[in-house]
């Protein structure tokens, strides 16, 4: 192949790289001691791209996960094993030009038995937690059941990892996570929900029936999240929520009456799920005829959040554009006669005199306290029972004093977080827990590993309604996005566990049940709950 030319030499500087293309291939030319070099320009590990990564010695460290090549002959340093050689071209400079001859060669000075060194098979990334046996897989049954081992495991051995399979670095240590909440310029919330923030064609096509996605809070960084945080969270403070107190109560005794006198019941369905969710459509103004579909909708908005087939993700979407459609005809009838609720203040709503809020803010809103509050309350009632039954001893503890109520809600939030985890991106190169993350990283906090681990909660895996400092779990998370509607979410709980408690005697599992947690990549909570209690 005869030489190309690819730059102008002064182009090539040293102390930096230059990428351009040859004969459609990516190449990274270098100059190294005055030598003009020509190396692939795509790391052999995860692809990074090699014109991001930093130089010295003679070297290029890949901004992914680090892996070091050498810029003269592409060969990969033996710290970084778990990339393969780059091949090298060979290079000369001609009337102030650079030229490469992009003939197949072998990569320079690599030899068969340095091939071998530098590529052994299955060799991975050094901060891969699979590497070390630490296959972390949300999605897969055994997990989905008990994750804790695992969890354990990491803390223990490999505190922040890096999962090939979904490409996430996961944090698994308590006082790591809480580094990263409190450093929202270094770790944005962008893409805090998305597991994979990539749309199918089909499903955006369905979205674009609907009213644009736009941040308002949980995948907000300030200072748009502080514009809306402070607005929405006058209606979630503690003394606004006591309010609804007694009309919780009403709803939580109308619920049982329907089952109390059969002496057994599944209680999710029953009870853990109708609760938070006509709670929550009472707060917004739903009809309760139109319970089913906002049912619906709040299901599949849920269920967006982890993988789906295609079909499901669709159907998924439509939900969302209904629930959209939906409720902007809701706040257009609100405009035209308003009324004291929620949609009506939303409507009215100014921050610091700036104008009013937009139909697509407002519903981005309501799509959070939706999807905030119902699955993850659901799912805290659920755990908190079975632990209850778990433990029998806990249980009379709370038939003896019920004040431990509040504090037992704590406790089940702690020892079985309903969000396991959530995602932040890393705004630039940061060291966390001793490894080197990449900018551009995307990072799960695993609020369910931190509420586990010993340096910040002793004997952390027993459940102990007493314990003096359960509330200190990262449940909710914590720093500027932390839960805005912890405080509904924690009457809601009481309420709930005081109701089954004083309305169902002598409550025990029903025996040979299979207990199963849904499929969610970060949201855990029981199918089904079996329940018998001593009847009147
Ligand atoms: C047991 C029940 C609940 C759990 C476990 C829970 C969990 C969480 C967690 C972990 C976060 C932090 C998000 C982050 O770090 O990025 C969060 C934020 C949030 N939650 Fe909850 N939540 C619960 C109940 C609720 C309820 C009842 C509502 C609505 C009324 C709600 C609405 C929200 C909203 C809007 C945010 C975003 C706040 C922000 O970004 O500033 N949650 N929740």
């Amino acid at each position: 192949m005869p030489w190309i030319r690819v730059a102008a030499i002064d182009e090539v500087v040293e102390g930096r790289t230059f990428r351009t293309d040859a004969a459609g291939r990516p190449i990274l030319l270098a100059r190294v001691g005055g030598r003009f070099s020509a190396i692939e320009a795509i790391c052999s590990h995860a692809g990074g791209r090699l014109e991001d990564g930093e130089v010295a010695n003679g070297c290029v460290t890949c901004p992914i996960h680090g892996a070091i090549f050498d810029l003269v002959t592409g060969k990969a340093s033996p710290r970084t094993k778990f990339a393969a050689d780059l091949r090298a071209y060979a290079v000369r400079s001609d009337s102030g030009e650079v030229l490469v001859d992009m003939s197949p060669q072998e990569p320079v000075g690599s030899s068969a038995e340095t091939a071998e060194e530098t590529a052994p098979s299955g060799a991975r990334c050094p901060f891969s937690g699979a590497a070390r046996g630490i296959d972390f897989n949300p999605t897969a049954p055994d997990q989905r059941e008990c994750p804790f081992d695992l969890y354990r495991r990491a803390r223990e051995e490999m505190p922040v990892f890096y999962s090939e399979r979904f490409d996430l670095w996961v944090v698994t240590r308590y006082h790591d996570i809480v580094r990263v909440l409190k450093d929202p310029e270094t770790f944005s919330s962008a893409q805090s929900l998305a597991v994979d923030s990539s749309l199918a064609p089909e499903v955006q096509a369905v979205l674009d029936e609907g009213y644009p996605a736009t941040p308002t809070m949980v995948t907000a960084d300030p200072p748009v999240h502080t514009r809306f945080r402070e607005l929405v969270g006058k209606a979630f403070t503690p003394r606004r929520v006591s309010v609804m107190e007694p009309r919780m109560r009403e709803i939580a005794s109308g619920l049982i009456d329907r089952f109390v006198n059969a002496g057994r019941a599944e209680i999710v369905k029953s009870f853990a799920y109708p609760f938070p969710m006509e709670v929550i459509a009472e707060i917004l103004g739903v009809p309760s005829a139109d319970m089913d579909r906002f049912k619906r909708w709040s299901d599949d908005m849920s269920a967006r959040f982890g993988p789906l087939p295609l079909d499901r993700q669709i159907e998924c979407a439509r939900s969302e554009v209904g629930f959209q459609h939906y409720f902007a005809a809701m706040l257009e009838e609100r405009r035209r006669h308003p009324r004291a609720d929620f949609l009506t203040d939303l409507l009215n709503a100014r921050v610091k005199g700036e104008t009013l809020l937009n139909v697509s803010e407002m519903l981005s809103i309501l799509k959070q306290l939706l999807i905030g509050g119902n699955e993850t309350t659901t799912n805290l009632i659920g755990s908190a029972m079975l632990l209850l039954m778990e433990n029998r001893d806990q249980y009379e503890a709370l038939l003896a004093d019920r004040a431990l109520i509040a504090n037992a809600i704590e406790e089940a939030l702690r020892l079985d977080a309903p969000v396991q985890g959530l995602f932040r991106t890393a705004m630039r190169t940061v060291e966390l827990g001793g490894v080197r993350i990449p900018k551009g990283a995307h990072l799960e906090l695993l609020y369910a590993s931190g509420n586990r681990d010993r340096a910040r909660f002793d004997d952390p895996d027993r459940f102990e309604v007493r314990r003096a400092d359960a509330f200190n779990h990262m449940a909710f998370g914590f720093g500027i996005h932390f839960c805005i509607g912890a405080s509904l979410a924690r009457l809601e709980g009481r309420v709930a566990l005081e109701t089954l408690l004083d309305r169902l005697p002598n409550l025990r599992l029903v025996p040979g049940q299979s207990l199963r947690h849904h499929e969610h990549f970060f949201l855990r909570g029981l199918e089904r709950l079996e329940l018998e209690w001593a009847a009147a």
